[in-house]
């Protein structure tokens, strides 16, 4: 038995890491080119966020919050050092960024962009499947693999859960425009906002979860052509919104245009983070990517670039259309901006529908993105032991990981039928970001330990870039409330005991030969 402490702190080396990959008992194939690369990120960050979030942000929001636990971490600190008290916590208010949000969606590109930046070295250099967690494997050591692979659970799955649900609403919604009402008994969430709702299970969104899982079991190149149509559909039905709703912007809407100044703006920033959670998803498809070095950082920073574009031209058009005060939290206009704005300004039914149609597309590709991830992230896991070996069982006739694609399938499509939105989003973005932590590390560590080793892509400035990355990750995560840190330190306690009582002994680290080989 190796030494306990050395086992957690051990690295896997970077050259055993893709012998590994190269294994035919446990090889996936090699389908992806750089455009289907990008596809594949553009599908998973636009999902339901830009449709949903970019009013609420814009509007800002005013509440006492009612518990302590309710009270952003930024804001707590900020009442600590300044009053030595809590009591201004309660009295919440978030500064509306108005029409500002289109600045909004470029500082957090910006953000994403420096954290990309780092992925996109890692993922040229390591290009096998797991993202974060293998880069962590090679870099910080096996107890941090662990972690951030526990962590990305949060990304992966518990995002889906969220965008699971809001597709359910956007669904049940969409037929009542052809006056099919889905009973609510079976159509919405059996808990909200922590109260029961008299629901029994929310159909929609398990459905659409299920039926995703067995088009992936049938295989990546499938699925990534499927993906490929939806994420055609869902930027033309963008473009749509942007040209029909252009027609409909009265210009003063726009004045103020940044009410809150720069507060306002970096407020409205921590919300809309979750309409670019996706992005670094693209690292997880690196074993199945035709020219990785090359192909990974193109597919990473141009998903990046697309998405913004479409993002500050939805939400100019937008806060043009309506004034940012029309889209209060908790009104119709807060829970479906852009549909709301289309039909209060009577644009045309058939654009209407055809940004409806988009909307859900844009749901369904994030979701097929997202429960892809999962499974790879699992796979790489149980490739090094830490998880059930079945995770990494590939099927033989369609060479993808269907045990793991089940369960995920299980996992987010179970939950997605009974939670609401807000929990799992929130939870989310502090997972991601704390992700995104530890990758712009784990840069700055490996060109001190590794210099020499060929990357296929190079962060400018290191240390510099990466650090950037960090405090901005470490600002937005203190925009997040007490609770959701909670949860948060929670949800890795419950990783670490399971680490302990089960991984730690069967990852290949615990037998000392082996793990001489492993770390050579
Ligand atoms: N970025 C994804 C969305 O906005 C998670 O739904």
């Amino acid at each position: 038995m190796p030494n306990g402490e050395s086992q957690l702190l051990r690295t896997k080396s970077i050259d055993k890491l893709i012998a590994d990959s190269e294994d035919p008992q446990s090889r996936l194939k090699k389908t992806l080119g750089p455009w289907s690369l990008t596809a594949l990120g553009i599908g998973a960050i636009i999902g339901s966020g830009i449709f949903v979030l970019t009013g609420t942000a814009a509007a800002g929001e005013y509440y006492k919050a009612p518990s302590i636990l309710n009270a952003q971490v930024m804001d707590l600190l900020v009442n600590l050092l300044r009053y030595h008290s809590t009591a201004h916590v309660l009295e919440h208010g978030r500064p509306a960024a108005g029409p500002a949000i289109a600045l909004s969606f470029i500082l957090v590109a910006l953000a994403c962009s420096f954290a990309g930046l780092c992925y996109a070295e890692l993922a040229s250099m390591i290009p096998i499947a797991g993202s974060a967690y293998t880069y962590s494997y090679a870099t910080l050591g096996e107890i941090f693999a662990w972690i951030i692979g526990w962590d990305l659970i949060l990304e992966y799955a518990v995002s889906n859960i969220a965008v699971a649900v809001g597709f359910g609403g956007y669904f049940k919604d969409a037929l009542q425009n052809f006056h099919i009402n889905l009973p609510d008994r079976w159509s919405i969430p059996v808990i909200a906002d922590g109260h029961l709702t008299g629901a029994w299970f929310n159909v929609p969104a398990f459905l659409v979860v299920f039926v995703l899982t067995v088009l992936l079991i049938q295989g990546i190149r499938e699925s990534a052509e499927t993906n490929n149509v939806m994420v055609g559909i869902k930027i033309a039905a963008i473009l749509t919104f942007i040209v029909a709703g252009g027609m409909l912007v009265n210009p003063a809407n726009w004045h103020p245009f940044a009410p809150n100044g720069f507060a306002g703006v970096v407020t409205g920033g921590a919300i809309i983070f979750f309409t670019y959670i996706g992005f670094d998803s693209v690292s997880t498809a690196a074993e199945e990517s035709t020219n990785p070095q090359r192909d990974l950082p193109f597919g990473i920073i141009a998903s990046l670039v697309v998405c913004t574009v479409l993002y500050v031209g939805v939400a100019i058009v937008l806060l043009g259309m309506m004034k940012y005060t029309t889209f209060m939290s908790g009104t119709p206009a807060g829970d479906a901006p852009v549909g709301y704005a289309l039909r209060h300004l009577h644009a045309n039914h058939v654009l209407q529908a055809i940004i409806i149609i988009g909307a859900i597309m844009g749901m369904l590709s994030s979701l097929l993105v997202f429960q892809y991830g999962q499974t790879r992230i699992w796979f790489a896991m149980s490739r090094d032991g830490l998880l059930p070996k079945l995770f990494s069982k590939v099927h033989p006739r369609f060479k993808t990981p269907h045990w793991s694609t089940w369960i995920a399938g299980a996992a987010v499509g179970i939950p997605a039928g009974i939670i609401d939105i807000g929990t799992a989003a929130d939870l989310s973005n502090i997972g991601t970001l704390f992700a995104f932590v530890l990758v712009s590390l784990g840069v700055i560590l490996l060109r001190r330990r590794q210099p020499e080793r060929p990357r296929g892509f190079r962060v400018p400035l290191v240390p510099w870039f990466p650090l950037i990355s960090i405090a901005f990750c470490v600002v937005l995560m203190t925009g997040l409330t007490v609770l959701t840190w909670i949860r948060f330190v929670g949800w890795l306690a419950i990783g670490l005991v399971i680490y302990f009582s089960y991984s730690r002994k069967r990852s290949e680290f615990y037998q000392p030969r082996k793990a001489a080989a492993l770390s050579k």
